[in-house]
């Protein structure tokens, strides 16, 4: 049995946390392959409603073990504020020892960045992401696993400020205090250390049990990814499916189904293209209709219609068995919704997506809007008009939609085919 995996297919906040909260109920293992808070999932149950950027989605089934695997950057100060919403995590929180660690300094270094950019800036949750990726590739990181041995990793960062002295000058990045390090690390060591273990080797284990049911969740979105996202204005690790064999330590092989986690429409948060962006008071009816504002930062996320160029590159690119087709109420008292079926590039008609998305032009066709969806929970309580949507977007994407959610609700959800 391999490992079920689901990954954003737009540019993030498609709705996975609620997803992988909704499906790991059935299942016993749920693991992060990549990215760090800068991630914030909202969680709803019972009109109670969660945030969660570092810890999996899953910690809300009291039996699934949450992983936090290799490649997921953390930030021990972000985890531990995260960790004080759940009592029970015990033997249910595991952590890769290989995992990076993200500090105050990452934070500093990355809003000194964009600040310098000016109005090149990428728009980053201001989280330290970049940076802390950009320490781990240039092998000047630190690992959680090092917190077993205090004296040496405050020695390592002391010597790695010694090293990039005159880079942080330039950024008014100050040297730590070490004895203050020191402490903080000491504080860190004692938190975290008890969930600290080989998570690589605990995956390996529960596929071999062949009794294991374990997902795989992914942060962010396809379009941010750092290779076959909208380059520079991306995320800083591979938040495409192939990420989660990086970032866990899987074979291939061992990757079970894949599901896209997909919005009706579309959002973006920071800079960088988004060819079916709308200026104008539909997009703005979008961001109010879908409260399209930050889980992590606040920010008002930018919105536009559904782009079927766009997803079937990510259904491709993840190798999607199925998807999942999030926030369709919002879409509700919409007279026509307009999708993005291809683009204008270079005076072409185009149905790829070139490397520099900037430059196309989204050619849209229009679909007859409905009156309402909210809380629907079977297919026959859609309306004609909603269904003819869903499956117009199944052909645009080449890709089944399994499942329509219709409220933030864990319950409003439309399971079309079990997963
Ligand atoms: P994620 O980052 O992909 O986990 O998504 P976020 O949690 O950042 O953003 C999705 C937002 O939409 C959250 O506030 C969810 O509670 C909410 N949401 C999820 N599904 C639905 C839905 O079907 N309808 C509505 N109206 N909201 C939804
Ligand atoms: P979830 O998991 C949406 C965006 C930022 C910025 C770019 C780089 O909730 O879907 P970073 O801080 O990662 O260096 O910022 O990536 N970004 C997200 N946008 N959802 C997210 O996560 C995001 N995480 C980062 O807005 O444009
Ligand atoms: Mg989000």
């Amino acid at each position: 049995m391999g490992a079920d995996l689901i990954v954003g297919i737009q540019w993030g906040d498609e709705g996975k946390g609620k997803i992988v909260d909704l499906l790991a109920q059935n299942y016993d293992v749920v693991c992060r392959y990549q990215g760090g808070h800068n991630a914030g999932h909202t969680i709803v149950v019972d009109g109670k409603s969660v945030a969660l950027h570092l810890i999996p989605s899953g910690i809300l089934n009291p039996k699934a073990v949450n992983i936090i695997g290799n490649g997921v950057v953390v930030s021990p100060e972000a985890l531990l504020k995260e960790m004080e919403q759940f009592e029970d995590l015990e033997g249910r929180l595991l952590i890769s020892d290989k995992a990076h660690l993200i500090f105050k300094y990452h934070e500093e270094i990355d809003k000194a960045k964009e600040r310098l950019r000016g109005k090149n800036a990428i728009g980053t949750t201001g989280r330290g992401i970049g940076p802390a990726y950009s320490d781990k590739v240039s092998r000047q990181g630190h690992r959680i696993g090092e917190l077993k041995d205090i004296d040496r990793l405050t020695q390592k960062i002391m010597d790695y400020f010694a090293t990039n002295r005159p880079y942080f000058e330039a950024l008014g990045v100050a040297t730590p205090d070490e004895r203050t390090l020191k402490k903080e690390l000491e504080r860190y060591q004692k938190a975290l250390l008890p969930y600290v273990v080989d998570a690589t080797g605990y995956i390996w284990d529960r596929l071999q049990d062949g009794q294991s049911k374990i997902l795989l969740e992914g942060a962010q979105g396809t379009m941010l990814d750092i290779d076959h996202g909208t380059y520079p204005y991306v995320t800083s690790s591979n938040t495409i499916a192939a990420g989660a064999c990086t970032g866990l330590g899987l074979a291939p092989k061992d990757i079970g189904k894949v599901i896209g986690i997909a919005k009706a429409y579309c959002t973006r948060v920071g800079n960088g293209p988004f060819p079916t962006e709308d200026h104008g008071p539909e997009g703005e009816r979008l961001r109010r209709q879908g409260h399209e504002f930050g889980t992590t930062t606040g920010r008002p996320r930018r919105c536009g219609w559904f782009d079927a160029v766009a997803a079937a590159y990510a259904c491709r690119i993840n190798g999607c068995d199925e998807m999942a087709l999030m926030k369709l109420d919002v879409l509700d008292g919409f007279e026509k919704i307009k999708v993005a079926v291809a683009y204008e590039y270079e005076g072409d008609r185009i149905d790829y997506v070139p490397s520099d998305l900037e430059n196309v032009k989204p050619i849209y066709e229009e679909f007859e809007g409905w009156s309402s969806v909210v809380g629907a929970r079977s297919w026959d309580q859609l309306p004609q008009e909603a269904k003819r949507y869903i499956e117009a977007l199944e052909d645009l994407v080449k890709t089944p939609i399994a499942i329509v959610s219709t409220s933030p609700d864990r319950e409003d959800t439309i399971i079309r085919k079990r997963i």
